[in-house]
């Protein structure tokens, strides 16, 4: 899974993996963030604004997507600056 992923960013307390995000993206256009998440005794520590960050600074002026699990979530993409938008598709 990460090691498929064209971005996967960690990040570290000593020696413990605290947090880390996963990104493909075609380096031209778009970015898709398929999954960020920081330890629970870590969260509320902009652990998690700041990998969102390195991920979206590394290819500058890319549309990234995300899928936020719950409005708790949402809420805080929004903060992040994300928009939400009705008219994506999908096939399972
Ligand atoms: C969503 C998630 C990644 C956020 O990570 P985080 O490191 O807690 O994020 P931040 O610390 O940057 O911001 C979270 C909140 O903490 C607040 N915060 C940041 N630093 C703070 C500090 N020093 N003191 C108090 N609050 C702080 C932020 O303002 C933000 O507040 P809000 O919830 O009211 O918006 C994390 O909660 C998580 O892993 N959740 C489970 C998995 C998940 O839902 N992943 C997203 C998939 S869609």
């Amino acid at each position: 899974m990460y090691e498929n992923s064209t971005i996967v960013i960690s990040a570290w307390n000593r020696k413990e993996v605290v947090g880390a995000i996963r990104a493909l993206t075609d380096k031209l256009v778009t970015g898709v963030i398929f999954s960020l998440v920081v330890k629970s005794k870590y969260q509320k520590q902009s652990i998690g604004t700041k990998l969102i960050k390195k991920c979206i600074v590394t290819y500058p002026g890319l549309i990234w997507y995300l899928k936020a699990r719950n409005s708790k979530v949402e809420k805080w993409y929004e903060k992040l600056g994300f928009k939400q938008e009705k008219k994506h598709w999908f096939k399972k």
